[in-house]
């Protein structure tokens, strides 16, 4: 049978024809050509082609997290980490991108800066997806009306739409909700350290003793946040991360050199990768800005570099996973667990 498929060529597979076409200079338009102007294009669109790279792995993680139950014993969770992963490593070159931006000066800049108003890197909508995927609520957001003004509808829409779905961060708490860590089955045989006080857990009764002695005196306040996010019958308002994903998001972070333990331990410390890559970013971008426009306010309106500094203190998403560090202790005081929770965290072949 005769191939009848077309071959395929370099350049119109990749599109190179629109791709290459798509960087018009304002300033050559007007007349007035900027050699740096250029530069500025390529690189918001190598940002925006990256950004789109991470939509698409975000997009699958979440459908992988979407159901009612992952399959722990097949390759899901092994494939959402590896993309997480690769999310992570994007957002690293992401960070170093701003080098070849700082090799255009302000002087350079302002040859073309007034022709771009009111643009902003407010109507990226992409980077605003990938904020709300991960878990920013619009109601978390700096100054929430920013950028909501600034997008036309159908950006807005785009936005809108990701932020009513649910979010990475509400399905990993809902996966972390299910660990059957603390399962009767799995305590019955486990030999006690201290003496039972009140109905607490067997664990979080010796565990919660073991960490009340390891606190400075100074540190004493920690038990009563170690009771509310560990012990309470209900999480927090303001909490994104229940009681239940608490306890079993600190029990993987103590007991992660158990097999089954590694690859949820890797999810939750990519997930912390992406929420420091994300503030490294932001923090790179607000140097830059302020050393290319100083205390000017953004060509789209905000305050700049104020309003940047704003966004990078209160955008982290995953900090709930960073604040439970505060309640590990030293590894050698880790209550040693039963064996048939050692045989179900292990590599068990029948
Ligand atoms: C000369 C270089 C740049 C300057 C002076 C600059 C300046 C600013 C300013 C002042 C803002 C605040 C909003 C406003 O009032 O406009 C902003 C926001 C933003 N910029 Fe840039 N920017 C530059 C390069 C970039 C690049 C290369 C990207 C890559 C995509 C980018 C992405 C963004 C994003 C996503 C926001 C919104 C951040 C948020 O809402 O948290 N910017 N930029």
């Amino acid at each position: 049978m005769q191939n009848t498929r077309k071959e395929v060529y370099y350049k119109s597979y990749l599109a190179l024809d629109k791709i290459l076409d798509a960087q018009h200079l304002e300033s050559e338009a007007l007349g007035q050509p900027a050699h740096d102007e250029m530069l500025f294009i390529v690189i918001h669109q190598a940002y925006e082609l990256w950004f789109k790279q991470v939509l698409f792995e975000l997009n699958s993680v979440q459908k992988i997290f979407d159901t009612e139950q992952i399959n722990d014993n097949g390759p899901d969770l092994q494939i959402a980490v590896h993309r997480m992963k690769r999310v992570a490593t994007i957002l690293q070159v992401l960070v170093h991108q701003i080098d070849i931006l700082e090799t255009m000066t302000p002087l350079d800049f302002l040859d073309f800066r007034d022709m771009l108003r009111p643009a902003s890197g407010f109507q990226s909508y992409q980077f605003k997806m990938v904020e709300a995927l991960m878990g920013l609520k619009f109601e978390n957001r700096h100054e929430l009306n920013y950028y909501v003004s600034h997008l036309h509808k159908e950006e807005l829409d785009a936005v809108r739409e990701v932020e009513q779905k649910r979010t990475l961060l509400e399905l990993v708490n809902h996966w972390l909700e299910r660990m059957p860590f603390f399962d009767e089955r799995y305590w019955n045989n486990y030999k006690r350290l201290h003496a039972l006080t009140d109905s607490l857990h067997v664990f979080w009764n010796d565990y919660r003793t073991i960490y009340e002695e390891s606190l400075a005196k100074e540190e004493e306040g920690n038990l009563i946040q170690f009771d509310a996010l560990f012990l309470a019958p209900h999480k927090a308002d303001q909490k994104s991360l229940s009681v239940k994903a608490n306890g079993s998001a600190l029990f993987i972070m103590l007991y992660r050199d158990y097999p089954m333990l590694q690859l949820p331990y890797q999810l939750i410390n990519t997930l912390l990768d992406i929420d420091e890559l994300m503030a490294m970013w932001r923090y790179r971008h607000l140097n830059m800005v302020h050393r290319m426009i100083g205390a000017r306010v953004g060509t789209g309106g905000s305050s700049g570099k104020d309003y940047l500094r704003g966004a990078m203190d209160k955008h982290y998403v995953y900090k709930e996973f960073a604040d439970l560090t505060s309640f590990l202790i030293e590894r050698r005081k880790l209550p040693d667990l039963s064996d048939e929770l050692k045989r179900a965290l292990g590599y068990t072949m029948h």
